[in-house]
């Protein structure tokens, strides 16, 4: 018995030594140590033996069994961090294909909102980001929308666990437009003020082509003296026409937001169907930028007089615009996380 323990042990270590695979190394220790293994089945003979032999024999196999099992467990480690010599007797082949590494790239709303970032860093305004976990406050109250406003309705708002440390709201909402900036920007920056907030916005929608829970919308906001609506159209045409690299066509229709005074909506030629009508824009316009000279109460929430300073203010949305660049159909593709759909871009 003694003699078979050590001839196994030789022929496994044999074994060993021309093994050209590391998958192979995992096929030999089943052979010998698997519960039908070589070396198991001699094992099991050791109850046969005399009494006496039994403790010797016993413990010689036991010892014998650690030691393959570390041999067979040092081995597998070595080939996984290459430092076995094992590793040199498999032969490498140059011509076998290499595993591809994929390289990613921008999403097609964060190209877009690049796009629109530079032309208004170009005409002179600051680029500004915000948290998207808000005040009440923020998102609504300082922008004239209290609590009992009808226009509250219009944004189904996530509510979040009340935050006791937030000083100017008991609750936190996430928010639902970029809006909720334009009181934190006038806070901290004061007039004259020229900004953008870019970002996500959410609202508990059911969802269907044209909405989504989540969303992008790019705010800006210019507040000076001497601010009119011949400011705001002026930027907006400016905007729109590099945005689509050709004049477009719009159209200004009155809208009513509780933070403008007069409020607008700025609508443009649908450029998907050329203006004769489609599932996106129905009659051939498509509602992109809500806009307006910003409401009193909201320059003197952000700490401003009303008499002196006028500005004005939109709401972009970005999805909307993204959709619209890129003839998508369906708002929700934008979210899905489908490769099929971002690798297009
Ligand atoms: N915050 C509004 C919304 O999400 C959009 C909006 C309208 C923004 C008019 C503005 C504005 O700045 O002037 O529905």
């Amino acid at each position: 018995m003694k003699e078979e323990l050590k001839n196994i042990k030789e022929k496994i270590l044999e074994e060993i030594k021309k093994v050209q695979l590391p998958e192979e190394i995992k096929d030999l220790e089943k052979k010998y140590l698997g519960r039908k293994g070589e070396f198991t089945n001699l094992v099991k003979k050791i109850k046969d033996l005399t009494d006496e032999q039994k403790p010797i024999i016993g413990k010689l196999a036991n010892d014998l069994k650690i030691e393959l099992e570390e041999t067979f467990s040092n081995l597998q480690k070595e080939i996984k961090t290459g430092v076995d010599d094992l590793k040199s007797r498999f032969t490498i082949d140059p011509t076998l294909q290499s595993s591809k590494k994929e390289v990613g790239h921008l999403h097609p709303n964060t190209i877009i909102q690049n796009e629109v970032v530079d032309i208004f860093y170009s005409m002179g305004f600051m680029i500004l980001d915000g948290p998207e976990l808000e005040s009440e406050y923020y998102n609504f109250e300082a922008l004239n929308i209290p609590t009992t406003h009808p226009a509250r309705e219009m944004h189904d708002t996530y509510f979040v666990k009340t935050d006791k440390d937030f000083k100017k709201s008991e609750k936190m909402v996430l928010r639902t437009h970029t809006s909720s900036m334009q009181v934190r920007a006038l806070e901290e920056f004061g007039a004259p003020i020229r900004a953008i907030f870019p970002g996500k916005c959410f609202r508990n929608e059911a969802t269907d082509a044209a909405h989504d829970n989540t969303f992008y919308q790019l705010e800006g906001l210019m507040v000076d003296r001497n601010i009119s609506i011949a400011n705001l159209v002026s930027v907006m045409n400016t905007l729109l026409t590099q945005i689509f690299k050709k004049e477009v066509k719009t159209r200004l229709r009155p809208g009513y937001f509780p933070f403008v005074e007069p409020g607008f909506e700025l609508d443009v030629n649908c450029l998907i169907c050329g203006g004769k009508g489609c599932s996106v824009c129905g009659d051939g316009w498509v509602e992109l930028i809500p806009c307006g000279l910003v409401h009193p109460r909201v320059i003197e929430n952000g700490g401003l007089d009303p008499q002196e300073y006028s500005g004005f203010a939109f709401g972009m949305g970005l999805t909307r615009l993204v959709m619209m660049k890129y003839g998508i159909e369906d708002i929700r593709l934008l979210q899905s996380g489908d490769l099929r759909f971002t690798r297009q871009f």
